[in-house]
């Protein structure tokens, strides 16, 4: 399973890039207007600075709701840096959109996903991932990592090439449900990255070879 982190902020990508184990970077407008990033130039300059700092796949999000826009948008998007994927919502313009780009190339990443009707249309599209939103079912009092595994048995009764991309990922916990599932990449905040680190025995343990080390050698 890949790691994604979901932030648009360098600090924490340069943080999570120095662990040895970051694949990409997920963006919304959400998180770049969480770090202040405003105008059209200061928007495509972040998204390059952070395809500078990483050599994996960075998503990044489309504004325009309606389909020439969005296909308009998405090309420069694409064409600030090889690893750009374009993000398009799942709506019937999104759909179209997602056509257009695979049959031009750009790969993508179909997000606003809650269902596995969705994913299915994602997938037919030609999108390159598909980014349900876990926490936000949970948040209804529904079970987003059940999405995850109906997608999952989809694609792979259908063989479709989508990458089931797990997203909205608020805890530790949901990462490891998340590659239980069957989810290819999870996108994640920082700290729930830094999570799976640590476990108290790990300390214990640590500490008392340490300390049995010390008693012989001084
Ligand atoms: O990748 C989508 C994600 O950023 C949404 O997360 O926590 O706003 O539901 P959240």
């Amino acid at each position: 399973m890949k790691f994604f982190i979901d932030t648009a902020n360098l600090d924490q990508i340069l943080e999570a890039k120095s662990f040895g184990i970051l694949d990409g970077v997920t963006t919304n407008p959400s998180l770049m207007a969480k770090e202040g990033i405003k105008g059209a130039d200061n928007i495509m300059a972040h998204y390059r600075k952070i395809c500078e700092i990483v050599d994996g796949d960075v998503s990044a999000e489309v504004i325009a709701t309606e389909y020439k826009a969005m296909i308009k948008e998405g090309v420069a998007l694409s064409e600030i840096a090889p690893n750009i994927v374009v993000k398009v919502p799942m709506t019937v313009d999104g759909v179209k959109a997602i056509r257009y780009f695979t049959e031009n190339g750009i790969r993508t990443n179909c997000t606003l996903v809650f269902s596995a009707g969705q994913a299915i249309l994602a997938a037919k599209a030609g999108a390159t991932y598909v980014s349900p939103f876990i926490g936000r079912i949970d948040d209804m009092n529904w079970d987003g990592m059940m999405l995850i595994q109906q997608i999952a048995e989809i694609y792979a009764i259908q063989q479709y090439d989508t990458e089931i991309l797990a997203a909205s990922i608020r805890s530790s916990k949901q990462i490891v449900e998340a590659a239980e599932s069957g989810a290819d990449v999870v996108t994640c905040p920082l700290d729930s990255i830094k999570g799976l680190f640590y476990h108290p025995l790990t300390d214990i343990g640590l500490a008392k070879f340490l300390a049995d080390h010390k008693k012989v050698n001084g």
